[in-house]
């Protein structure tokens, strides 16, 4: 197989649960058109050598599996996606997966992003005249923003750079009066903190200068809130109805779920927490620094003075449930893992995104449909008969059943109201040649 870039896949793979790994592997990467290498690297065979992974971090002794799913049926901005998810929590792939169908009969997720901005801050103390500080740093800002391009000339050549300065007085801290220099930057496809990091390493000794003071702290801020990245959902409320309820119904339902998110964090932290289920499994197979991610979407969900939920969902006029998402993006194509680990190249070729901002928007999107699935099932049925069902195949699996025998073992114990891995031995024992009868 040779690689294409220019096709996007469709990402409606029917009966995707239903096949083996091989076989999903095998439609996957027929779809995205992924070279042999590429496919072998997300089955997780032979992905990371041992001095690679030695090189990554310090004091390796081995490495830790998760598993890689991808998530189907999402359409973003009109194109089609496979969105690799690499994540232990059942459910969240298939959940991403069902609501991707249902946004998809509703003509997909519309999103946007910021320009790849980050911000740096340089901490000053010692300065007793601290306005005047400010107003010297600001008149000195095109020679520092000058100075702080002077490096990098890959980043000026692609259109990147700093761009301009901010600065913040506090002039009551614990530590005393501080001016804060924020080094506004653009870093094009990376996500940028080695970028930042050292133009804020480099402009210290000139902020010391011109300030009279003492730099202490020199490091980017997670809080990439000129970096956000936005997916928008319209749904005919038909398109939402249950077994049992009226699509009308489920659409309130989870505009009531979403106002509670926003007036009570309390509830805003478990919503969030669902959102991130989509986020972060997509951020980590990308190979990119989930904890920045989380980081970030943590403190601008908390940015008014009150942590809220990210997202909003909202009756339109007509009827249609409209939900939305915006929240910092913070991720790379370039740079890290998402160079060095060969399973984050793979996993970015199958999404086959041209940019760093292009992921940014269908990972929310994820984030968004994920969001969708968790109030859709509160505001409904719960969440328990479907995550305990998925859960089933995971005891099934503790219980020692494989291949037909999991699902077979799993929507038993669901039916008997007893998911333990006993009643899942006891099954398996019962099969004639089941795994039960070989212990
Ligand atoms: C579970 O991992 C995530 C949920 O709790 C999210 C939510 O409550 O919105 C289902």
């Amino acid at each position: 197989m040779t690689e294409d870039t220019s096709r996007a896949p469709n990402s409606r793979i029917p009966n995707m649960r239903s096949m083996t790994p091989e076989e999903r592997l095998q439609a996957v990467s027929a779809e995205a058109a992924l070279s042999n290498d590429d496919a072998r690297v997300l089955s997780g065979r032979d992905v990371l050598p041992p001095a690679l992974a030695d090189g990554m971090i310090e004091n390796v002794i081995g490495k830790f599996e998760l598993p890689m799913g991808v998530a189907t049926n999402f359409t973003v901005n009109g194109r089609d996606y496979l969105v690799p998810m690499a994540v232990e929590e059942p459910s969240v792939v298939a959940a991403a997966s069902y609501m991707a169908r249902i946004a998809r009969d509703n003509g997909g997720f519309q999103a946007s992003s910021d320009r790849p901005v980050m911000r740096a801050q340089i901490q000053v103390l010692g300065v007793g005249d601290t306005a005047g500080a400010r107003h010297r740093i600001l008149q000195n800002a095109e020679a520092l923003i000058a100075l702080a391009n002077s490096r990098d000339k890959v980043l000026i050549g692609l259109g990147g750079g700093c761009k301009d300065i901010e600065v913040h007085v506090f002039d009551d801290t614990p530590a005393g009066p501080m001016v804060v220099l924020h080094l506004i930057v653009d870093v094009r496809d990376a996500m940028g903190a080695n970028t930042v990091n050292t133009m804020a390493e480099m402009l210290a000794p000139e902020v010391e200068k011109i300030t009279g003071g003492k730099v202490r702290l020199r490091i980017l801020s997670n809080l990439a809130d000129l970096r956000l990245a936005r997916a928008r959902v319209e749904l005919r409320p038909d398109t939402l109805s249950t077994d049992t309820l009226e699509g009308a119904e489920v659409a309130r339902g989870m505009v009531e779920a979403s106002a509670l998110a926003i007036v009570d964090p309390y509830r805003a932290a478990t919503h969030n927490k669902g959102i991130m289920n989509g986020i972060d499994p997509v951020v980590i197979a990308t190979g990119n620094d989930w904890r920045a991610i989380e980081a970030g979407a943590h403190a601008f969900a908390a940015r008014s003075g009150r942590y809220t939920s990210l997202t909003r969902w909202e009756l339109a006029g007509d009827g249609r449930l409209v939900g939305t998402i915006e929240l910092p993006m913070a991720l790379g194509l370039v740079g890290g893992a998402t160079k060095t680990h060969p399973a984050a190249q793979a996993a970015l070729r199958l999404m086959k995104v041209q940019s760093a901002s292009e992921l940014a928007q269908v990972t929310a999107a994820v984030g968004l449909a994920q969001n969708m699935a968790a109030i859709r099932a509160l505001a409904t049925e719960g969440i328990q008969r479907g995550h305990m069902a998925l859960h089933a195949r995971n005891i099934a699996i503790t219980a020692g059943a494989s291949g037909a025998d999991i699902d077979r073992v799993a929507r038993a114990i669901v039916a008997a109201g007893d998911i333990s891995v006993d009643a899942a031995r006891a099954l398996l024992a019962d099969t004639p040649g089941g795994a039960g009868n070989d212990v």
